[in-house]
């Protein structure tokens, strides 16, 4: 078995890069075609991660939507739907959120080992809670799900997470959508913040597909790494 889940980051962006706007409303970056392609992409895999602002800020179900897709899963002999995984440091997530209450699939928070006895006391009722490492290591994350028998991990944002993975090297497959838009706004989200990549100019990525859907273009990359 390998030591970490396969791990496919899917993100939609602004054509300015960015992932969001300063709103509080929901921005729609993808079109209907796009959202069922990331939905087969979904039902593809064992697990999807987000970090917490992302639940904070968009409340996501994380769920396989189409039916069909559900059944195929069931009959493969998987949960219908993968399961979910996020990070805090603070735990400061409502056990409300859609995140743990939408689903019958396992759910998982990764904390660090020192926030472990807060974190589990605000959302030990509603997840598993796991220290990861004193700061929170992704690879330990990785090699946690990787026992757990997570084969396949998407990694769905937001900003802070994607950067997290990237920069560690840990992105197997990385799904870059581009809407048509600008949002031009100085503090919205970024894709990624500034970090130190290993897929910087002297590694550049191979680009496996560039696919228009719709109005959307979707761009699929594969990092290089040593591991
Ligand atoms: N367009 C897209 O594809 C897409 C997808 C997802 C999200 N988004 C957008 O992205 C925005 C959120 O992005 P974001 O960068 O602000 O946040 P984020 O990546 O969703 O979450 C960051 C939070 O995750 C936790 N975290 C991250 N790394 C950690 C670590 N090493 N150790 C412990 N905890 C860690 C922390 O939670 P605590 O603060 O609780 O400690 C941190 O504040 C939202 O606007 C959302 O709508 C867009």
């Amino acid at each position: 078995m390998r030591s970490r889940p396969h791990v496919l980051l899917s993100v939609a962006a602004s054509l300015d890069g960015c992932l969001d706007d300063t709103s509080t409303d929901r921005l729609l970056l993808s079109n209907d075609e796009d959202f069922d392609r990331v939905d087969e992409v979904r039902a593809g895999m064992d697990a999807i991660l987000v970090g917490a602002n992302t639940i904070r800020a968009d409340d996501p179900r994380l769920l396989v939507c189409s039916e069909a897709r559900r059944q195929r899963r069931i009959r493969a002999g998987l949960p219908p739907t993968p399961v979910k995984v996020t990070l805090t440091e603070s735990g400061k997530l409502d056990p409300a959120a859609r995140f743990f209450t939408t689903g019958d699939n396992d759910k998982l928070v990764y904390t660090s080992t020192s926030a472990l006895a807060t974190v589990r006391d605000r959302l030990g009722s509603v997840s598993a809670v796991i220290g990861a490492g004193d700061p929170l290591d992704v690879r330990a994350v990785l090699a946690d799900l990787a026992e757990r028998g997570v084969e396949r991990l998407m990694v769905e944002g937001g900003g802070t997470v994607h950067t997290m993975f990237l920069a560690a090297g840990v992105v197997d497959e990385l799904h870059l959508v581009y809407a048509p838009f600008f949002v031009g706004q100085a503090d919205a989200p970024r894709m990624v913040n500034p970090a130190v990549f290993p897929q910087g100019p002297g590694q550049r990525m191979t680009l496996t597909e560039a696919r228009q859907i719709g109005d959307v273009v979707l761009l699929r990359y594969l990092p290089r790494h040593d591991d």
